[in-house]
């Protein structure tokens, strides 16, 4: 089981290096977002775009069209263009969650030092596991809304956080991003 996990998550990975977003991508996204929340979108890695696009498309199949959602598809990963990933750090991200995602936690709960990432081993692990709240600062930042600030803050906590959301509307979207977010 975790072996298929692992060689899943290496052709999500695979995926995330070769596909860029086109201009018509870019297009809709732009349709979609406030010219700041756009600017955001541009700040990431074209990998986390293309990403964002795939769990964007993942949710209109789905039939979900809530406009915090869509927003926050797009940008769920934003917190990510603080520090950018490295090639190698993304590959142990992703073996490492596969086969010890209990330390991935604790490793990436590491405090940071006036907002520097360690240029130890644990960079990447903070990076992966504290972008959602640096996320939703930037979102905040953009003027987005309190439910889109709110999904991009617990994108990546399991359900453990769906009490923070009052409403059984917004848990619903909560849950969704996480299962669009988990297969793009
Ligand atoms: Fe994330
Ligand atoms: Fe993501």
């Amino acid at each position: 089981m975790k072996l298929a996990r692992i060689l899943y998550r290496a052709h999500q990975f695979w995926q995330a290096l070769v596909k860029k977003p086109t201009k018509s991508d870019l297009e809709f996204v732009e349709s979609l977002l406030t010219p700041s929340e756009y600017l955001l979108f541009r700040r990431m890695h074209w990998s986390e775009q293309a990403h964002g696009l795939r769990v964007l498309r993942s949710l209109l199949d789905r039939g979900e069209h809530h406009p915090d959602l869509l927003k926050a598809a797009l940008l769920h990963d934003v917190g990510k263009s603080c520090f950018p990933l490295r090639l190698w750090e993304r590959v142990v991200i992703v073996v490492a969650k596969a086969v010890v995602p209990g330390r991935v936690i604790r490793w990436g709960a590491s405090p940071m030092l006036e907002n520097q990432a360690p240029a130890d081993w644990r960079r990447g692990f903070i990076i992966s596991e504290q972008h959602p709240g640096w996320g939703a600062r930037m979102a905040a930042e953009a003027g987005m809304s309190p439910l889109a600030i709110a999904l991009i803050r617990y994108h990546q906590n399991g359900m453990s956080d769906v009490g923070k959301f009052s409403h059984s509307l917004d848990r619903h979207l909560l849950h969704v991003l996480q299962a669009a977010d988990e297969e793009s």
